[in-house]
């Protein structure tokens, strides 16, 4: 008989009940230390004292107003947004799929206004995760994702990641948009490099298409810059936020030039929850910390720890481990083991990580986490590491 709740997840059977910092407390007691954070969502920990402030003052005064009224968190984090990057204008979702839909929309919409309508197409790329909507599952249009779901929307096309000439042969003169992750995330944490990020701002610039960054996990300070691409010098036309940037309140954002976002007058996009008061106190809340230069140092300098730390692991476990990719607080272990039998070991640590393809274990954990804390993790990954190889071998 189905369940109640959607049976979609294979879900471990843990039962959280609280979370403090970067721990979760299971009903029974046991501590596990969370190097997932709601897949790179709790940015700030769990009920962190700035968010569970805002979330108190702001829900006792005024939880939600339509979008038909202004909003002035709304107006607060949009201008905190739009001072520390590339973008003039910010659009709030409540999700990063719904960021995607509007990236799509814009794109389309930018050349459309431009006397250009034929420019529809957006390509994306191989092991790239932009959500599960209609247009979010066409872009990456692998079987896994799209099997039984057609027909497929129409515009999207598929690039391989790295090969720079074959990208540059897919874009013709109907590519309105490029998108992509700087580090992807659900592809395994694959980071582009800074020359990368380059080539590609110059390649659509000299063919004449927008380039969509998705930011949606490796924004938000996880790589120790406030944006990943902001470690290039580079920037993008048009953005998609989500995760961090709620701290775990569903929230999202689409930034963009003044000029990328030319056609989106009014009525042609909206959102009944998007940028609500109590979403956006707390979404002001998240980024006053994480915007702050010395907060993402100290990102920036745990990643350098934790990613020394994990050098160390996979030269002492050269059977369970291939490598350490990634950037700041967003890393994956390139795995020799199934990287599902790594999770479970871990739960028996009592030590959540997360899976992905290219079989990489995940780290993505909240962006306070403290030194003993990474020293901790690195320990019980050790640990599950070595009864993972003994149930292998015993098996
Ligand atoms: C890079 C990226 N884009 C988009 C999404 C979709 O975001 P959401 O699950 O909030 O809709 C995700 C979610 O994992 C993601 O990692």
């Amino acid at each position: 008989m189905i369940p109640p709740v959607l049976p979609t997840y294979n879900r471990a059977p843990l039962h959280f009940v609280k979370g403090e910092g970067s721990w979760l407390i299971e009903e029974d007691g046991r501590r596990f230390l969370d190097m997932g954070a709601g897949i790179a969502v709790n940015a700030l920990g769990h009920s962190h004292p700035d968010l569970v402030a805002a979330l108190t003052e702001q829900g006792q005064k005024l939880w939600h107003l339509s979008n038909l009224y202004e909003i002035p968190q709304q107006e607060e984090l949009a201008r905190r947004l739009v001072e520390a990057t590339f973008a003039d204008t910010v659009f709030f979702t409540n999700s990063g799929t719904e960021s995607m839909e509007l990236a799509v929309k814009m794109a389309r919409k930018y050349w459309y206004e431009s006397g250009k309508p034929e420019k529809v197409e957006i390509i994306a790329f191989d092991g790239a995760f932009h959500g599960r909507s209609s247009a979010a599952i066409a872009a990456v249009n692998t079987e896994k994702m799209v099997k039984g779901f057609g027909p497929l929307l129409p515009g999207f096309k598929q690039a391989k990641w790295g090969d720079w000439e074959a990208l540059s042969a897919l874009i013709t003169d109907e590519t309105a948009a490029v998108i992509i992750e700087p580090v992807q995330g659900e592809g395994g944490i694959r980071p582009l490099e800074p020359a990368e990020m380059k080539a590609l701002r110059a390649l659509c610039d000299e063919k004449g298409c927008l380039l969509i960054l998705d930011e949606v996990q490796c924004g938000v300070g996880r790589t120790g810059k406030l944006f990943a691409h902001q470690w290039s010098s580079i920037t993008p036309d048009i953005m998609m936020v989500a995760k961090g940037i709620g701290g775990g309140f569903p929230l999202g954002a689409v930034l963009a030039t003044e000029e990328a976002a030319k056609g989106m007058v009014a009525g042609t996009h909206g959102s009944t929850y998007g940028g609500n008061p109590l979403g956006c106190a707390i979404g002001n809340a998240v980024i006053r910390k994480v915007a702050d230069a010395g907060f993402l140092e100290e990102v920036a300098r745990k990643g350098s720890l934790l990613r020394q730390k994990l050098e160390g692991l996979v030269a002492g476990n050269p059977e369970v481990f291939e490598a350490v990719r990634g950037q700041g607080l967003m890393v994956g272990l390139k795995c020799k083991l199934p990287c599902g039998e790594l999770v479970q070991a871990a739960y028996g640590k009592e030590l959540i990580t997360v899976p992905a393809a290219d079989n990489v274990v995940r780290l993505l954990p909240p962006l306070t986490i403290s030194d003993e804390e990474i020293g901790e993790a690195v320990d019980r990954l050790d640990r599950a590491a070595k009864a993972a190889l003994e149930t292998t071998k015993a098996g």
